[in-house]
């Protein structure tokens, strides 16, 4: 009788946890889908400056929110052109002074011109260099709409920048 029950709850156990795999599966379905992203090879000294530079993309951008919420457009826009605009390619160091001091005769992760530590472009496909441009761009294009007080561009221009993160990371990867 007691190893009747002992292997009911087994069986049940067994089927249960069988079962919770399944869920599990299917609610992670997205995320174990295939790999499509393209793979994208440099340096590790590079990867490492790459993903620097991701973690302070999203900072900025929740910096960004955080200003306009508190409706200070300059401060926003201020954010978006130094980190995220066409003023953060090129060379550190350069113009807006203080947040930069760590890297300051490193050039832009993106100047593909760059031979010594940046010039990371040289390594990125075409498209990826396109969609990284469009965010530089997007984020300048920001810049000077919350400098015109003109929120409703200036959120277009913002949900420009963040599709440009969602577009790059769909499509790359670097390991
Ligand atoms: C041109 C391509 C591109 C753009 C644009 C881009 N990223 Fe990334 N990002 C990457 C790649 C590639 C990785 C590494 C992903 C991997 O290998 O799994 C990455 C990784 C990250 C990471 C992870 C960092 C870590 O330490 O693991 C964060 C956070 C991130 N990106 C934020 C952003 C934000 C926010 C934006 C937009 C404001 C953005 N990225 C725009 C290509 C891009």
């Amino acid at each position: 009788m007691k190893t009747k029950v002992i292997m009911v709850v087994c069986a049940f156990l067994v089927t249960n946890s069988a079962l919770a795999e399944k869920e599990h599966d299917g609610k992670h379905g997205h995320q174990m889908q295939e790999e499509t992203r393209q793979l994208v090879e440099m340096p590790s000294k590079m990867q490492q400056h790459m993903m620097t530079k991701m973690r302070d993309h999203l900072a900025a951008v929740s910096e960004i929110l955080q200003s306009l919420g508190q409706e200070d457009l300059d401060k926003a826009a201020e954010i978006a052109e130094s980190r995220l605009g066409m003023s953060s390619m090129g060379k550190h160091g350069g113009g807006k002074k203080g947040k930069h001091d760590g890297d300051k005769k490193e050039e832009h992760v993106c100047d593909n011109k760059g031979e010594k530590g940046g010039g990371m472009g040289k390594h990125m496909p075409e498209g990826m260099r396109t969609i990284g441009h469009g965010m530089h761009e997007a984020a300048s294009r920001f810049a000077l709409r919350a400098q015109e007080g003109n929120t409703v561009l200036a959120y277009q221009a913002l949900s420009e920048v963040t599709a440009s993160c969602v577009a790059c990371h769909a499509s790359y990867r670097i390991k």
